[in-house]
């Protein structure tokens, strides 16, 4: 506990038997009498701690450096820094916050191959040495401003398939690659590897396989102009959740025999990987509250649908929308839908329904149809895996504030992350723990909950 600060980050415990879920319902039941309904989170922290543990057990030679941009809540930041987790920055404020947790500059690579000149000046000033690069430019502002950095040479890929496409943005294709090693080689900058990044939210582990082949040919070529590369970092793209196509486990079990064909364990390369989504999509779950409903009648409506189900559609209007944690809707391209808190009764009629942000702005729209019973003013609906690429880029158009997060964590989960910050991680043995976790954040919806009071501590750590 006291390698960390005590400021911005306490969570409660979570009492034995007591899920996150469970201080979910209790915060809503506390609210319940008062006029102060506004939205929150309840975000569980050994919910990023399995999913380290179980990254590790998927890719045992690949180590994660999250993704800050994903999710910068200074809670993950500091529960991945105790897991000795490696850190991507995008920018100087990025690179601060992650080194006002203790984090060394060794456990950061400075990953935004564009980057503004008295920004890489702030890097070299704080040792902090890998960073990424895509174009002969950025070598050149690099060869002035830091030229103590190890630079790693960010290829493109084919992301067609990918939710959310980078390469459109950034990425060498090999034959430049050969330029820019050349051009470095006469600038006399160390190249120590290649990164890569097959889009955000991957659909096809295909995409891994040939990006780790190009990655080769860049380090076959930097050997042939006397470069000694030792870094290969795959970049992000992994699930953070269950509610896809394409599991984790699926993709990793691709990478890894591309691995140990392209980049053998005897070849001495060190591979890291920039994982955002991954860590903390599952971890947050935000309730919401109803602000004001609009019942449409058929004939209003105008329209024919036999789908407009019992004469009449119904709108909600929610507190927090697309301008705040819903801008993963417009940016990440997310299809969310409510888990509602109230259990619906049986035989209870369903609705054609809309849900919308509080804003007086039309594209504020959250779920364009979704069949629900009535609801009310006043009632709660819930949406889980709401950690990545939500609370990072809200903002408060319209003067709504973000939601509060409450943080939990169960104490055999903490037990576990403390015996990691001091021991470090022992795979096999870890992975044993973390299986008799008890799971908090991915609960069925309508699941039976405990009326009692669950949350037993609050800690400052
Ligand atoms: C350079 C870089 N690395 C890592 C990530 C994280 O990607 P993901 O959240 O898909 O893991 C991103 C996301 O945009 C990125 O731009």
């Amino acid at each position: 506990m006291n390698s960390f600060s005590n400021e911005e980050f306490d969570f409660t415990f979570l009492d034995e038997g007591f899920t996150a879920k469970d201080v979910l319902d209790q915060k809503i039941n506390e609210v319940s009498a008062s006029d102060d309904k506004d939205a929150f989170y309840v975000a569980d922290l050994g919910d990023v701690l399995r999913k380290h543990v179980r990254w590790y057990k998927a890719l045992p030679r690949v180590t994660p450096f999250y993704a800050v941009k994903c999710n910068d809540s200074k809670a993950i930041v500091k529960t991945l820094a105790a897991l000795g987790a490696g850190f991507d920055c995008a920018s100087k404020t990025e690179i601060q916050l992650v080194q006002s947790t203790g984090v060394p500059p060794e456990r950061i690579i400075y990953a935004n191959p564009c980057k503004q000149v008295s920004q890489i000046k702030h890097a070299a000033n704080n040792g902090v040495q890998m960073m990424t690069f895509d174009s002969e430019v950025e070598l050149m502002k690099v060869a002035r401003a830091h030229p103590k950095a190890k630079l790693v040479l960010r290829i493109a890929t084919d992301d067609s398939k990918a939710v959310c496409r980078l390469s459109v943005k950034f990425g060498a294709t090999l034959k430049t690659s050969r330029l820019l090693l050349e051009r470095a080689k006469e600038l006399d900058i160390d190249i120590i590897g290649v990164s890569f990044h097959v889009g955000s939210g991957c659909t096809d582990p295909e995409t891994f396989v040939q990006a780790i082949s190009d990655a080769r040919c860049v380090f076959d070529m930097g050997a042939e102009l006397g470069f000694h590369m030792h870094l290969l970092d795959i970049g992000g793209g992994f699930p953070g959740s269950e509610d896809v196509k394409l599991k984790f486990e699926e993709i990793t079990s691709v990478i890894n025999p591309a691995l140990d064909k392209y980049f053998p364990s005897d070849s001495g390369i060190r591979i890291i990987a920039e994982p955002g989504r991954y860590y903390v999509a599952s971890a947050f779950t935000l309730a919401v509250n109803i602000i004001a409903k609009k019942v449409v009648l058929k004939e209003q409506s105008g329209s024919d649908d036999e789908e407009d189900t019992n004469g009449k559609t119904l709108m909600y209007y929610v507190n927090d929308g697309v301008y705040g944690s819903f801008n993963c809707i417009l940016y990440d391209h997310a299809h969310v839908k409510p888990v509602l808190q109230k259990r619906s009764k049986p035989d209870e009629r369903y609705y054609s329904c809309s849900i919308w942000g509080p804003t007086c702005d039309g594209l504020d729209r959250i779920v364009e149809r979704f069949d629900m019973p009535e609801l009310q003013v006043g009632d709660w609906m819930l949406f889980e895996n709401m950690g990545a690429y939500t609370v990072a880029a809200a903002s408060t158009f319209n003067g709504f504030q973000r939601p509060t997060i409450n943080y939990v964590m169960s104490r055999p989960a903490w037990q576990l992350m403390q015996q990691i910050e001091e021991q470090g991680f022992r795979a096999e043995a870890d992975e044993q723990d973390v299986g008799t976790l008890p799971l908090s954040c991915a609960w069925e919806s309508g699941i039976e909950h405990h009326p009692a009071t669950c949350a037993s501590t609050s800690i400052n750590v």
